[in-house]
């Protein structure tokens, strides 16, 4: 099948390799000229696992002109952007822009095109008039009888993008027009089915079978996405709590997790107490979700109060270094990761920053190592006053304490005993309950966890 996909972010170009994998003959669409390039020249634009392999076993066509991507396309994604705007609700002009330019070249076939970035409830809709309203303006008024929209939610993890996408727990379609569902189904039936031989680098996990699909309405399948990545969120913060009350009265909280996880009802996963969540989807997603219910005058106090907790979990951070060190004015504290999970070099909502922020504020100095996100950092935040290093290792030069705030294994690795050498007092702030807590203190270090 044609397939064109507008935007080569971390869903668009994952949804876009894996599509073509499977056998489809896709384009990738994006606005900035130098993604384009880069793709063009065979590579990634982007830390993620396994794209660079993904990249050089397809095909794919790449631009930036739509006219090249839109006429002959049976299906078209809408894979943008949709950041939270400051009042928590999400900011739909690069949707709207993409919306527009799909209406300007539809081509006389049926086509589908495809909400994937998270959208609000209701914007299948204002999608389709957006597509309607741009194609008469360029073609006399004429009216656009063969296309349809649909809601197609992405569930992928950064991170795990390549696996997540080509050994779905689900695949969610929504539509209002039966035609479009059934051309979802063709499209995505490789990936249903399993019939498809995996990449050598990325095998078929053990038992994995037939993947369910979900064929929903298009409000629906939109609200699926904001209320699966609500429960997501608002299970971290739950074990956060739960973590809190566990410091206080002197509960292990990931004995306390497993516990609980192995009720199969509740689930061992997205259990892990720490720092919080950051990244760009659960902040966005359940500041959206609380400004749509807003809108329909429905209060949403569970989803508030997960973001809540989680931002006040950032804040303990600086409490207990506080409880520690007495003073953080003049001290030295290095953060050991930068994006806000391993395996991944964004920065968006990434919690080290916020620490980082908070720490400068009371007149710290920050030292600051990732494995891969350090460049990314260094340019989207020159002027934040971080001490950018480039090993681990250097970090802890002359640091009254550590924090580990993002779970790279390479951490896990490093010379403890040699680390402990260079600071002057050797105390670990351990944000996501990663470390070997008994060898560090054998080794002299004060150890504490969030
Ligand atoms: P991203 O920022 O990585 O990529 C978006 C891309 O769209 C950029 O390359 C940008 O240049 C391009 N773009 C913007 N306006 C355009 C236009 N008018 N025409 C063509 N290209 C345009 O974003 P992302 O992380 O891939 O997220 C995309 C959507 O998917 C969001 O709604 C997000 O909530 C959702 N989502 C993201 C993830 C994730 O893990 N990142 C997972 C599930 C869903
Ligand atoms: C999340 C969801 O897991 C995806 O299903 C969804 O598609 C995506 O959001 C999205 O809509 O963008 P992602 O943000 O990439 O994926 O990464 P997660 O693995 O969910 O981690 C999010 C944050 O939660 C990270 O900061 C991580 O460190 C934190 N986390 C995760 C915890 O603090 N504890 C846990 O137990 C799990």
């Amino acid at each position: 099948m044609k397939v064109a996909i507008i935007g080569s972010g971390y869903v668009g170009l994952t949804t876009g390799v894996c599509l073509s994998f499977v056998g489809h003959e896709v384009t990738c669409l994006d606005v900035d000229p130098q993604r384009v390039a880069t793709l063009r020249a065979g590579a990634a634009p982007f830390h993620e696992p396994h794209l660079g392999d993904m990249l050089r076993s397809v095909r794919l066509r790449y631009t930036t002109d739509y006219a090249e991507a839109i006429p002959s396309a049976e299906v078209i994604f809408i894979a943008v952007g949709t950041p939270s705007r400051g009042d928590g609700s999400p900011n739909l002009e690069y949707l709207e822009a993409a919306a527009r330019s799909i209406g300007e070249h539809l081509g006389p076939a049926y086509s589908v095109v495809v909400n994937k970035s998270t959208v609000p409830i209701g914007s299948g809709n204002w999608v389709e008039s957006i597509v309607r309203d741009a194609f008469r303006q360029k073609n006399q008024g004429q009216r656009p009888e063969n296309f349809a929209v649909a809601s197609n939610p992405e569930f992928l993890r950064e991170g795990s993008a390549i696996h997540d996408s080509l050994f779905p727990d689900r695949v969610v379609i929504g539509a209002d027009q039966q035609q479009a569902l059934e051309r979802l189904y063709s499209l995505y039936r490789p990936l249903l089915d399993q019939s498809f031989t995996p990449p050598r680098f990325l095998p078929r996990p053990d038992g994995f079978g037939a993947v369910p699909l979900i064929s929903a309405d298009l409000a629906s399948a939109e609200l699926i996405k904001y209320a699966a990545n609500a429960f997501l969120a608002l299970k971290i913060s739950y074990i956060n709590e739960i973590g809190q009350l566990a410091n206080r009265v002197g509960a292990d909280v990931q004995l306390v997790a497993r516990g609980m996880g192995l009720d199969a009802r509740i689930g061992t996963r997205f259990l892990q107490a720490g720092i919080g969540w950051g990244g760009s989807c659960f902040g966005k997603d359940t500041a959206a979700l609380v400004s749509t219910a807003a809108e329909y005058q429905l209060e949403m106090p569970i989803v508030q109060a997960a973001r809540k907790i989680n931002s006040r979990q950032r804040e303990l951070v600086v409490e207990r270094l506080l409880g520690a060190m007495k003073l953080l004015k003049g001290k030295t504290v290095g953060l050991l990761g930068l994006a806000f999970k391993p395996n991944t070099d964004d920065l968006r909502d990434a919690p080290a920053l916020d620490i980082a922020r908070k720490l400068l504020e009371r007149g710290a100095r920050v030292r600051a190592h990732d494995p891969v996100a350090l460049a990314a950092a260094r340019s989207l935040h020159p002027d934040l006053g971080v001490t950018w290093c480039e090993a681990a290792e250097e970090v802890a030069d002359e640091a009254d304490a550590l924090v580990l705030v993002t779970d790279w294994p390479d951490y896990r690795e490093l010379d403890w005993a040699a680390l402990a050498t260079r600071m002057r007092h050797p105390l670990i702030l351990d944000g996501r309950h990663f470390l070997d807590a008994a060898r560090l203190r054998a080794l002299g270090f004060q150890y504490l966890a969030v």
